[in-house]
């Protein structure tokens, strides 16, 4: 008997040492401290020893049975541990690893020049309002005095997408839109997107007008240049000159197109300015009155101005940008070179 327990306590220590992990150790638990495991067979085997040799070998069984489940015990813990520490080995994140810089996006420059003209005549008391890309004809050419075969529409290259519907060729539309709807006095801005088959270094298809219009009483051209004046100071600088040329644009009587003061050279003549000194900006007049008829404004009464200014022109001036195309490329080497 003493043999046997000696061989099954060897049988069970080897049986422990040797398992991988806790589930064969569990397994091999089962097999030899389980109910139906070798130790207890053992013990049902001592019906075959005398009588009085049950109780110690019943004690050496039992201290058998303390013993290996002790061991068990340790070594389950020691496999528990082994298993986490490999664990934590695999799912290890390498903290010295630099992170990786989410990309942050910036303003595009012609929005940031849209914000900027916006900026300044809401400071005057101007309200931003926007109208279609897709209009009709008649807001984009007959209420602004241009009917069908006047050669004005030759000044812009028009998309049409029927003979009645067209992409817009100038925000001036929104000038009619507006004064349709409410009584004078009106003082707005349109800034928005204006379509002309055009396009080269200077022009493109798809660009950007900020359309002005103020009526009330007794509004005069000295308002308009007053206006103008401050608007090319705040944008340009304090030392900007402003420059107003007789023009014409059939929705305003009298018309004048308007230079600034170069703002690279300062008027003394550059590439820029091809030695004029001077840079047209904008376009502009007193609304003609027959405008201001079709609307149902009595012209006796209210009188006021329009100007319209290209985004990507004045953004090009600002930035030092000589080719239109730049904004639409999105080069994010160009793009990144406006972040604040
Ligand atoms: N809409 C004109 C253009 O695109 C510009 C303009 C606007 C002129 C308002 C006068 C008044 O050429």
């Amino acid at each position: 008997m003493k043999e046997q327990i000696k061989e099954l306590r060897q049988e069970a220590l080897a049986a422990l040492t040797s398992a991988v992990d806790l589930v064969q150790l569990n397994e091999r638990k089962v097999l030899y401290l389980g109910k139906k495991g070798k130790l207890t067979a053992l013990l049902r085997g001592m019906g075959n020893i005398p009588a009085e040799e049950r109780p110690k070998v019943g004690r050496v069984v039992n201290e058998l049975r303390d013993e290996l489940e002790s061991l068990w015990t340790d070594r389950e813990n020691e496999l528990l541990r082994k298993e986490q520490e490999a664990r934590l080995q695999k799912e290890k994140i390498d903290i010295s690893l630099p992170g990786r810089q989410p990309a942050l996006g910036a303003f595009h420059p012609l929005s940031l020049t849209i914000q900027e003209i916006k900026r300044i005549f809401i400071g005057m008391g101007y309200q931003v309002v926007e109208g279609p890309e897709i209009e009709t004809d008649y807001y984009n050419f007959e209420a602004l005095n241009i009917p069908k075969d006047h050669p004005a529409r030759d000044m812009q290259d028009t998309f049409y997408i029927t003979d009645n519907i067209l992409l817009r060729s100038q925000t001036s539309p929104v000038q009619i839109r507006t004064m349709e709807k409410q009584k004078p006095p009106v003082r707005i801005i349109a800034p928005g997107k204006v379509y002309r088959s055009d396009s080269d270094v200077t022009h493109s298809p798809m660009f950007h007008q900020i359309e002005g219009l103020l009526i009330d009483k007794n509004i005069t051209f000295a308002d308009l240049k007053g206006t103008i004046q401050l608007f090319a100071q705040r944008i340009f600088g304090k030392n900007t000159k402003t420059r107003f040329r007789a023009s014409y644009f059939p929705f305003t009587e009298p018309s004048a197109e308007v230079d600034v003061s170069c703002i690279m050279c300062q008027g003394t003549g550059c590439r820029v300015c091809s030695d004029t000194g001077w840079l047209e900006i904008l376009g502009s007049g007193m609304v003609d009155p027959r405008v201001l008829e079709m609307v149902g404004y009595d012209p006796e009464e209210y009188s006021g101005f329009a100007f319209g200014m290209g985004v990507e022109r004045i953004a090009m001036l600002r930035y030092g940008i000589n080719d239109i195309r730049l904004f639409f490329d999105n080069d994010v080497r160009f793009l990144q070179q406006f972040k604040r």
